[in-house]
């Protein structure tokens, strides 16, 4: 395997909300990578800590939460260190973001080319004019037909799809290194869905970016990603090459993703259907998160937080399991092919 170098690398995050019935914590400890020109997946249910990872990553998280620990390192500088100024000229230009419903990052009532224009002008250092042909340009890759008069609508004046195009748009043309895409087709109809991840992994290849990719749909994950960090509680329970953890997950809660994926098909994929509740990160789990809904779980579990066992260094493959080497995780036969069979609807 090849030796590359993180462009993004979180070490042992720690981001709490300050709310009235007490603290959310809703990343403890978190760390993972993101390698130059590679896509990675985040995945896990929901409330994990997906996006707040995401907008831990861009200091845009909300007013009541702060990243309290942890380094962030985007290109060996410490994101969480930088002055304000800095910040907001690595969000957008370095790491760019595309959120889940595209219109709640357009405002409805400018259009389109305003919406482009100043950013792109801003960021690449350049006339409004040039900018103009660099959005007309970027919308035309994202496949917005005519898009030199399109670029004079507002918003509502697309369809779902068109807008997250018009996004992808407006991200590429800032030519970012990194790319965080967070359930970027989940508000588009199912049918839209498929062009859109289609376009995006494309625009990835393309423009050889780092992506980074949250999503629930473990066929998706399966079909764009080189790598993958499992969440679960606010933690990063287990991380390595796609195909290994496809092949052979270590993480009783990554075993548990897998064998939901039968009733994933009649619930548009989403992984809610491992017994149990997902963890209220007031006052969570001690010990293992996963323990109270675990079927290995022993005394220690309840007790004591799992540590980081690496498992194979160089393909980076780790896992938070006290028992991940007693357990009888059976893999049957099932190949990679057949456990992603969902992706044939995505
Ligand atoms: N502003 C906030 N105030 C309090 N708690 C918050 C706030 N924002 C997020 N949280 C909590 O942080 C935890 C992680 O939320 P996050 O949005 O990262 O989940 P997620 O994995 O992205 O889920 P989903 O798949 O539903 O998008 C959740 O428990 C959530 O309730
Ligand atoms: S540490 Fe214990 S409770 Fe947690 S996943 Fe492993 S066996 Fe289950
Ligand atoms: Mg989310």
């Amino acid at each position: 395997m090849k030796m590359v170098k993180p462009i993004l690398d979180a070490q042992d995050i720690y981001t709490y909300f300050y709310t009235e019935s007490g603290v959310v914590e809703a990343l403890d400890g978190v760390s993972f990578d993101v390698y130059h020109g590679e896509p990675v997946g985040i995945v896990g249910e929901s409330g994990c800590g997906k996006t707040v990872t995401a907008k831990s990553t861009l200091r845009i998280l909300d007013k009541n939460g702060k990243t309290v620990a942890g380094k962030i390192l985007y290109k060996g500088v410490d994101l969480l260190e930088l002055p304000d100024l800095q910040m907001r000229k690595i969000r957008g230009k370095e790491i760019a973001m595309i959120f889940q419903d595209p219109m709640t990052s357009l405002n409805p009532i400018f259009k389109i080319d305003d919406q482009m224009t100043e950013v792109i002008a801003l960021h690449r250092n350049c006339s409004k004019k040039e900018a103009l042909e660099y959005a007309i340009e970027a919308l035309e890759q994202v496949g917005i037909a005519d898009a030199a008069s399109r670029v004079k609508d507002y918003p509502h004046q697309f369809s779902g799809g068109q807008r997250q195009r018009v996004l992808i748009a407006r991200a590429l043309a800032l030519q970012p290194s990194l790319l965080i895409a967070d359930e970027p087709t989940t508000a588009l109809d199912v049918t839209i869905q498929a062009q859109i991840l289609e376009l995006i992994k494309e625009m990835q290849k393309k423009h050889g970016l780092a992506m980074m990719l949250i999503t629930h749909n473990l066929g998706v994950v399966a079909e764009t990603t080189k790598r993958v960090h499992i969440f679960y509680g606010g933690r990063v329970v287990e991380s390595g090459p796609t195909e290994d953890i496809f092949i052979d997950p270590k993480h009783p809660y990554t075993r548990a993703l897998f064998d939901s994926i039968p009733s994933l098909e009649k619930d548009k994929h989403r992984l809610t259907t491992i017994p149990g509740l997902v963890p209220r990160l007031i006052n969570p789990p001690k010990g293992c998160r996963f323990h109270p809904r675990c079927k290995f779980a022993t005394e220690i579990c309840m007790r004591e937080r799992p540590p980081d066992i690496i498992i194979d260094k160089q393909k980076a493959r780790r896992v938070q399991c006290h028992h991940f080497d007693e357990l009888d995780l059976h893999v049957d036969e099932t190949t990679m092919q057949e456990r992603t069979h969902v992706k044939e609807e995505a």
